[in-house]
C-alpha cells in the first residue's frame, strides 16, 4: 500500500522509509521525484522496478549542498560557478564521478559521470538529515508525463511505492536543466527551468547536444519520446478541430467547445510551464481524439516547453523505450 501524507506529517516517516531502503515520492521545485538512498543498491534497484525504467538510463542524485555534491562528483571551476549561481534550484550538473564516491552502480548506469542537483526544500532536507544523496528520477512510470502533483504520482505509481509526500503543485513544473561540465565539455543535455541565456551569462557559450549524440545511450535523457501522452498531439495549431481538445496559450479570440485549457491567458511563459504537465494529463484523460496545441514562443523557458511538447508529439510507434 502507498501512503499519502502531508509533508509536515510525513517528513519523519519519509526518513524512516528511506533509511530502510524504501521508495518515497518527494516534491521538488521542478516535478515530484521518486527517491531512494543512492548508496543502497537494493533501494536503487527498487526505483528501476517501480518505474519500469531501462537499467541503462542513469538517475539524478539530489544533495543537501555543494559540499556533499563534491564528495560524489568532481567540480571544475565552471561547474563550481554554475553551482554557486543556481543551487539550490532547477539545474542538474553532470560531472566526472569522484574516485571514492560510494553510490550504487545503477545510479550512474556505470557511466564515468554522475548527475547531481541541490534542489530547494524537502528533498534537500531529507538528504541532509540522512547525510546521503537521494537518487530520484521523476516519479512517473517510464515513458509517462512527469508528475507535478501528489495525485498524479498516486494515479500512476500507487501500490508500487511506499510513501508520497504531498506539498501541492510544483513551482516550476518542468524538469531541471541538465548541463554536462567536464574539462573538455560544456554541453546542454536538457532544457529546463534555467535558460540557456542564464547559463551563458555565468560560463560563456554552452554547446548544444548534437542530434546524433542524442540517440546514443551516453545521454539517454535526450532520447526522443520522453513525455508521452496516449493521445496524438498536433503542435502549432491555430484552433482545435471538432474532435480535438485544445491546449491554448495567450488571449483567445473565439471560444472553443470543451475540453479546452489555457496554459496562460496573459501569455506568461513561467505560468505556462507550471501548468503544462497537469493540463496535458487532464486533456489526455478527456474523451477527445487528440490534442491541438497552440504555438508557444521560444523565448526563455519557452524553449524547454517546446522541447517537452516536441517529445510528447512523437508518434507512438516510433517511440523508444525511455524514461519520461
Ligand atoms: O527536475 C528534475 O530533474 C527531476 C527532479 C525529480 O529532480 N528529475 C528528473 O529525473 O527529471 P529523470 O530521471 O526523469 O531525468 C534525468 C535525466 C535522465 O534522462 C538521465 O538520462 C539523465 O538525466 N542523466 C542522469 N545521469 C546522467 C549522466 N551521468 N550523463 C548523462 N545523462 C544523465
Ligand atoms: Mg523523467
Amino acid at each position: 500500500m502507498t501512503q499519502l501524507l502531508d509533508r509536515s506529517l510525513g517528513f519523519d516517516a519519509a526518513l524512516e522509509t528511506l533509511r530502510g531502503g524504501g521508495l518515497v515520492a518527494v516534491p521538488t521545485e521542478t516535478v515530484y521525484g521518486l527517491a531512494a538512498d543512492a548508496t543502497n543498491a537494493a533501494a536503487v534497484a527498487g526505483i528501476y522496478e517501480a518505474k519500469g525504467r531501462p537499467s541503462f538510463n542513469p538517475l539524478i542524485s539530489h544533495v543537501s549542498d555543494l559540499e556533499m555534491a563534491q564528495r560524489y562528483g568532481v567540480f571544475n571551476e565552471r561547474a563550481l560557478r554554475l553551482a554557486h549561481e543556481f543551487w539550490p534550484g532547477p539545474l542538474t550538473l553532470v560531472v566526472p564521478l569522484a574516485p571514492k564516491a560510494k553510490v550504487a552502480d545503477a545510479v550512474t548506469a556505470n557511466l564515468p559521470t554522475i548527475a547531481l542537483r541541490q534542489p530547494k526544500g524537502t528533498m534537500a532536507q531529507l538528504s541532509k538529515a540522512l547525510d546521503v544523496p537521494l537518487a530520484a528520477p521523476s516519479a512517473n512510470s517510464s515513458g509517462r508525463i512527469s508528475p507535478t502533483t501528489a495525485l498524479h504520482v498516486m494515479d500512476d505509481l500507487g501500490g508500487r511505492i511506499d510513501l508520497i509526500l504531498d506539498e501541492g503543485p510544483c513551482d516550476v513544473g518542468l524538469e531541471s536543466t541538465i548541463v554536462k561540465v567536464t574539462d573538455t565539455e560544456l554541453v546542454l543535455l536538457r532544457e529546463g527551468g534555467v535558460t540557456r541565456d542564464a547559463l551563458e551569462a555565468v560560463v560563456g557559450p554552452v554547446s548544444h547536444l548534437e542530434k546524433e549524440a542524442a540517440t546514443r545511450i551516453e545521454a539517454p535523457g535526450m532520447m526522443l519520446a520522453h513525455y508521452a501522452p496516449r493521445k496524438p498531439l498536433r503542435l502549432n495549431a491555430g484552433q482545435a478541430r471538432a474532435d480535438e481538445a485544445l491546449l491554448a496559450f495567450g488571449p483567445q479570440v473565439a471560444g472553443h467547445k470543451a475540453p479546452a485549457l489555457n496554459l496562460s491567458e496573459s501569455g506568461d511563459l513561467q505560468e505556462a510551464a507550471h501548468n503544462l504537465f497537469a493540463y496535458l494529463t487532464q486533456l489526455d484523460d478527456s474523451d477527445a481524439a487528440g490534442i491541438a496545441v497552440q504555438s508557444i514562443p521560444m523565448t526563455g523557458i519557452g524553449a524547454a516547453i517546446n522541447d517537452r511538447l516536441a517529445r510528447a508529439a512523437v508518434p507512438h510507434d516510433t517511440q523508444e523505450a525511455d524514461d519520461g
